[in-house]
């Protein structure tokens, strides 16, 4: 069955979801939910997501030249979707989610106490694509919850981060398969 160009992307998922939390140049913190996101270099460390050229995200991103990527857990869920919302520039969605807001070590973006990690990330390159804006992040400092990440290894079914299926749908890892 052939499907309609515009609902390609409705197929590529569970995608991650992420909490990105920036802060305008006023002082106002912003946190958004994020799923067009992905690694984008290990070795220095980069991180990329696709957004909407409107969001604040892009506008604070802009003014200070930073962002912090959250990795959101199952108790956020309701956070993260009130974060979805569309409030003014000049209302902090951190706030509004009844999130903690926590000052980050290297940036002037906060973090998400709350989150499963968090990534302090220095922008450092935005490109156009289409309607969105790949903006790419150097990572410059990061924190996981302690007991998730052990001897170099991850632990999703412990963690159970969100991962986006479309509109308010999400899923959570169920099990780990081995391939050969
Ligand atoms: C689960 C979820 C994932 C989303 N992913 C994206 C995304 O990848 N890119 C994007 O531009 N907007 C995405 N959005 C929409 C923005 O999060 C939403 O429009 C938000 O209000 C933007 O906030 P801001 O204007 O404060 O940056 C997503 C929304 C939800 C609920």
């Amino acid at each position: 069955m052939k499907i309609e160009l515009s609902y390609w992307y409705k197929l590529l998922v569970p995608r991650a979801v992420v909490l990105i939390s920036t802060v305008s140049k006023q002082g106002v913190s912003n946190a958004a939910p994020f799923s067009f996101v992905m690694p984008a270099s290990v070795e220095p460390p980069m991180i990329a997501f696709a957004s909407d050229p409107d969001h604040h995200t892009i506008s604070n991103i802009r003014e200070t030249g930073d962002f912090t990527v959250n990795i959101p857990g199952v108790d956020m869920l309701n956070q993260l979707w009130t974060c979805g919302e569309d409030f003014p520039k000049g209302v902090s969605e951190i706030r509004k989610a009844h999130l903690t807001e926590q000052k980050s070590k290297k940036i002037k973006s906060p973090k998400v106490a709350e989150a499963l990690a968090q990534f302090e990330c220095k922008l450092e390159a935005m490109y156009e694509a289409g309607d969105h804006i790949i903006v790419v992040g150097r990572v410059v400092d990061g924190e996981v919850k302690r007991g998730l990440f052990v001897k170099g290894k991850y632990n999703p079914l412990k963690a159970r981060p969100l991962s986006h299926v479309g509109g308010n749908e999400f899923t959570l890892p169920e099990k780990i398969i081995n391939a050969i």
